[in-house]
């Protein structure tokens, strides 16, 4: 068993050899762990999860079967993507399941930030006991855990889905290769065993995806807004060079709303807020600076082209003392 220590001599994987010393390791360690059992990976197609899916296809191949839950909080055309990636390129063993109803249904009216993360957290657990059900031979369970994800839960400033929360009497022993691994090193690692550059330096996305951008309680209407205004700012980081630039950047969408003027009338509609951060390791963050001209453009597009926003805010606030989410 791994420790979940980072043991204090660990050297930083920084370069392509260290990369394939720490791969060489892994996969012999999944080798003896799994044996010739197979694997369930919750594959969301964010750089953990999928760095975790290349490893384990390098150490055990079609033993893994890679299960993409689209739980309907992914950001616009991500699951396409692990389908035409892992599905069709890498003919991975996948698995995809639309659980779009069951996890909106369940977080109907549930405002609070971590009961949120919670119930997401249970549902997809209970989503692969099903699919493991279905499976013969399945007794491990792979998770795309980070360090940081590690040293945030064990200071109680959140509850990630992926540290702690598995149910009672769950059969699954877990797999956690990237466990002591800061981001940074996750993506050395990635690009080491050949996971196309877009894939390996794709921001990070959380495992309760837009659930947690979609502020208080989740209401369809407004998630699809919040989708379509985080595709209009996505698309206009890569028109403009920021999109290799910029660590990590996303809208978030309040359950308020303001008065505005559409059409010369009254326009009710929520702020989509844009957070651009840079940082390296996730436990602290600095604000991008967007030049005027793109903020007013985006600005201009979302409140033109997305049903129901009506402002535009930047929010610049570092971490600490905001979190790089705003739940
Ligand atoms: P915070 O908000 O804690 O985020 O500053 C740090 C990094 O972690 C991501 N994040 C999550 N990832 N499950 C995840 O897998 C989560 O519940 C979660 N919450 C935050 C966040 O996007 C950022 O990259």
């Amino acid at each position: 068993m791994q420790t979940d220590v980072r043991p204090e001599n660990m050297v930083r994987i920084t370069t392509k050899e260290l990369a394939n010393a720490f791969i060489d390791e892994q996969v012999k360690r999944i080798q003896e762990q799994v044996g010739d059992k197979k694997v369930l990976l919750a594959l969301s197609g964010g750089v953990d999860s999928s760095v975790v899916a290349a490893l384990l296809i390098k150490a055990i191949g079609r033993q893994l079967i890679c299960v993409h839950v689209n739980h309907g909080l992914m950001r616009k055309g991500e699951s396409e993507q692990v389908i035409e990636v892992f599905g069709k390129k890498l003919d991975a063993h996948l698995i995809y399941i639309d659980a779009t109803d069951r996890f909106l249904d369940k977080l109907a009216g549930v405002a609070e930030p971590e009961k949120k993360r919670k119930i997401i957290g249970g549902e997809f657990i209970e989503v692969f006991a099903e699919e493991a059900e279905k499976l013969e031979d399945v007794e491990f369970l792979a998770q795309g855990t980070i360090y940081p994800d590690i040293l945030e839960s064990k200071d109680g400033v959140k509850a990630h889905h992926n540290v702690g929360g598995l149910p009672n009497g769950m059969t699954f022993q877990l797999v956690e290769p990237v466990m002591l691994l800061y981001k940074d090193e996750v993506r050395v690692v990635g690009e080491a065993l050949g996971l196309p550059h877009e894939m390996v330096y794709r921001q990070p996305f959380p495992g309760p995806g837009l659930g947690v951008r979609c502020l208080g309680a989740i209401t369809r209407d407004r998630l699809h807004a919040l989708r379509e205004a985080d595709a209009i700012l996505r698309e206009e980081f890569a028109n403009n060079g920021l999109a290799g630039k910029v660590w990590q950047y996303f809208i978030a969408v309040p359950d308020f709303k303001s008065v505005g003027v559409r059409d010369g009338k009254r326009y009710e509609g929520w702020p989509a807020i844009i957070r651009a951060v840079n940082t390296t390791d996730a436990m602290t963050a600095t604000i991008e600076e967007i030049p005027y001209a793109l903020l007013h453009r985006i600005t201009d597009r979302i409140t033109h082209e997305v049903e129901g926003i009506n402002r535009v805010c930047l929010d610049l606030t570092p971490k600490p003392i905001g979190t790089i989410e705003w739940e």
